[in-house]
């Protein structure tokens, strides 16, 4: 097959401001797609759509550009459901329980890992999601922090090395040591396999020194920045990922006007991450002062047993719109164009012509419906790189 004609969109989300309505969404309604070599090919009214050797009715469904989920922590073993149910009952989520995971993970066979990031990629999947970032982080130890990045490799080039997650119990005493085997041993076993290096920047796991070192000595070897920051309250990670230019800083839960003032100045996406408010009972971030202060901004869905066991992009979605002011457009553009943004990428999270054929129909007649009906299943085919995969 060589190309592919998508026709009966109801309504397509291109994600291009120069096609369709102007708006960022670039919405264009009773549209067509034409896929050629797995990439977008041609968008436009479905009326003037050129002949394709093959077609596909979507029956006046909605399309949108595939989720881009740059935020997962998906190798790992075991589960916190007791945990969880704590923290329903009032205990404070402190991060602590990573110390859990980590022997869990440390325990798992490399072939239990590996089945375990194949089935929640194929549930992110199922709910739309055809770019997912995975880090590393729950090995702590040179030898389980490199097989975690060459099991996530097998899944997605979007790999990150997050040995600097927290201080593993037997380096208690000794933190600059481990910085030091981060830096030293664990990233040159690392680096071949990752993409990304990221640190945990909060108190209780690594200080702002201590992340700039890391940082640097990633860069060295070639991995590109990212940060968590300013998660379990105000700090300083937000404003060293914008003095740094890192890509993108997530969790900004807790800002300050100065950290919101640097996002704004700064090519550092902002990635908001509502499923660990919603499962850690906390506040949301306020994503509508990050917007209104001309700040980027991505969702992702931070899936992990901990902090938010959620691998749907949609309930980010509709959280994002109902609890942190958020426009459902604002929303889905953080979800597909924020989040390839996050991850500098050109290639997906749009539908422009050049731009990867991920894409996603909805058995709903408008993107609207992510946020209006939450918990739907609303999923109703997902292409990527213009092959169906449901
Ligand atoms: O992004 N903040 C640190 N790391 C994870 C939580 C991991 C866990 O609780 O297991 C996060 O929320
Ligand atoms: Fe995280």
């Amino acid at each position: 097959m060589n190309s592919l004609l998508l026709t009966g969109i109801g309504e397509l989300v291109s994600n291009h401001p120069g096609t369709g309505d102007g708006t960022p969404l670039g919405l264009l309604r009773d549209a067509a797609v034409v896929v050629e070599h797995g990439r977008v090919a041609w968008t436009g009214a479905a009326t003037r759509a050129p002949a394709a050797d093959t077609s596909y009715d979507v029956g006046g469904r909605a399309v949108i550009p595939g989720f881009v989920d740059s935020h997962s922590h998906l190798v790992f073993a075991g589960d916190r459901a007791e945990e969880f149910a704590a923290r329903m009952t009032g205990t404070p989520y402190t991060a602590g329980g990573i110390r859990t995971t980590v022997y869990a993970t440390r325990a798992a066979t490399d072939e239990q890992l590996a089945a375990n990031v194949a089935r929640h990629v194929g549930e992110m999947r199922r709910q739309g999601t055809t770019t997912v970032e995975i880090k590393s982080g729950y090995g702590l130890t040179v030898a389980d922090e490199a097989r975690s990045l060459a099991i996530a490799r097998q899944a997605t080039r979007e790999t990150t090395f997050l040995g600097a997650h927290v201080v593993p119990p037997e380096y208690a005493l000794d933190p600059a040591g481990y910085v030091d085997l981060v830096t030293g041993p664990m990233l040159d076993a690392c680096a071949p396999y990752a993409r990304w290096v990221d640190v945990f920047c909060e108190t209780g796991a690594f200080d702002a020194d201590q992340a700039r070192t890391i940082l640097r000595a990633g860069e060295a070897r070639g991995l590109a920045g990212r940060l968590h920051a300013n998660q379990l309250g105000p700090g300083p990670g937000v404003r060293l990922a914008c003095e740094l230019g890192l890509a993108a800083v997530d969790h900004c839960t807790y800002l300050s006007d100065a950290d919101v003032d640097a996002l704004a100045g700064s090519g550092t996406v902002a990635t908001l991450l509502p499923g660990v408010e919603f499962s850690t009972r906390s506040p949301y971030p306020d994503a509508r002062r990050l917007l209104d202060a001309g700040c980027r901004v991505a969702l992702a869905s931070d899936c992990n047993p901990g902090s938010s066991y959620t691998s749907s992009m949609p309930l980010c979605i509709a959280l994002a719109v109902r609890e942190m002011r958020m426009t459902p457009a604002e929303a889905l553009h953080a979800a597909t164009r924020g989040g390839a943004a996050a991850l500098r990428r050109d290639d997906v999270g749009h539908l422009a012509d050049g731009a990867a054929a991920d894409l996603v129909v909805l058995d709903a007649p408008s993107y609207l419906h992510l946020a209006y009906r939450p918990g739907v299943p609303l999923v109703h085919q997902v292409f990527v790189g213009g092959a169906a995969t449901l």
